[in-house]
């Protein structure tokens, strides 16, 4: 008998063949749209270090919550910038800071969609960090739970669907687990940036949340980058501590580890295509350097084919609106 060889038979594919048989699928219904958002009203105003991307006050982004929604995205992310900073970042936590109105604003306007509040102190705090500071200037870690407790009740009083820590504390899912349920908020989920490492490419975020550390880094809660075993053990504690789904970031740099995590839980798990990837596919397609609609589109099926059940993207309002997902 003739021994029997695969061949890929590429050669005859066709679009419609190739379609019929793709493994990964992307569409509006996997992206999340973050949103920045600062004081007053009618200010859209273009973020410099994310071009395309504005900072807006309450009631924009309400209106562009519309848009998003109308174009099939089932979920935004929301960032605040407060009017001010203070050591403990008062502002988190205050019913009248521009987050909580936002909240109000978009539940209003388009209640089916899903608003997930980013819960961290580094927009809200003075020196930067993502929680308190000791004397020494190092953080203090406990002393900041109840901090965030409170930031993610206020938010979900103002009628947030999810919460996300992004701080990267020890114990904060747990503590906002308890802290929701003995204020009543028993059906309210916690997305979990779980495992997050300390990052360069954050470099765009930060310019455009105010939040750069003042002095230091975030080495000392945000994780190493060199390990990957250490993000299924914060994964695992996440779920323990009672997560309701999970976020890996960076998106790309990090595919390894997005897919170890996919593989060793069985909640969702979302990735974060970070700030710096977004303005590096903007600055080399800006050149002429590659094809802007064949990147961004490779970028999210890759994260996808690594085991995202959801991406949250700059892009995710541009890419449903021109039908570049599918
Ligand atoms: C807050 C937070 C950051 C990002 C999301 N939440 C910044 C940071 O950790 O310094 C980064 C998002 C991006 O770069 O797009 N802690």
């Amino acid at each position: 008998m003739a021994e029997i060889i695969y061949r890929p038979r590429r050669n005859r594919r066709t679009r419609a063949m190739r379609d019929l048989v793709a493994e990964t699928g992307l569409s509006p219904q996997h992206l999340v749209q973050p949103l920045f958002v600062v004081p007053g009203s009618g200010v859209e105003r273009p973020i410099e270090a994310l071009a395309g991307q504005r900072h807006l006050s309450p009631d924009r982004a309400a209106h562009l919550a519309k848009a998003i929604h109308a174009a099939g995205v089932p979920a935004v992310l929301l960032f605040g910038i407060p009017p001010e900073k203070d050591a403990m970042g008062t502002y988190a936590a205050r019913e009248d800071a521009p987050v909580q109105e936002a909240v109000r604003r978009i539940k209003d306007a388009v209640p089916e969609l899903v608003v997930i509040c980013d819960l961290c102190l580094c927009e809200y705090t003075d020196h930067g960090h993502c929680g308190v500071l000791r004397g020494d200037g190092s953080v203090d870690n406990d002393a900041t739970l109840p901090l965030l407790a409170q930031a993610a009740v206020s938010q979900v009083e103002a009628g947030a669907d999810v919460v996300a820590p992004s701080d990267m504390m020890d114990g904060r899912v747990g503590a906002l687990r308890a802290a929701l349920d003995q204020t009543g908020y028993q059906e309210t989920a916690i997305l979990s940036y779980a495992v997050k490492y300390r990052s360069a490419f954050y470099g765009p975020f930060r310019e455009a949340a105010g939040s750069a550390p003042r002095e230091g880094d975030r080495s000392t809660y945000q994780m190493d980058f060199r390990n990957r075993r250490e993000a299924v053990r914060e994964a695992q504690l996440d779920v323990a501590e009672g997560a309701d789904m999970l976020l890996v970031k960076p998106g790309l740099p990090y595919l390894d580890v997005l897919q170890q995590v996919r593989e060793a839980t069985h909640l969702p798990v979302g990735a974060y295509h970070v700030s710096g990837e977004y303005a590096m596919l903007e600055a080399a397609a800006s050149r002429g350097l590659i094809d802007r609609d064949m990147a961004v589109t490779e970028s999210l099926y890759a994260m996808r084919r690594a085991g995202a059940d959801f991406i949250a993207t700059y892009y995710a309002l541009e890419w449903a609106q021109r039908g570049l997902c599918r």
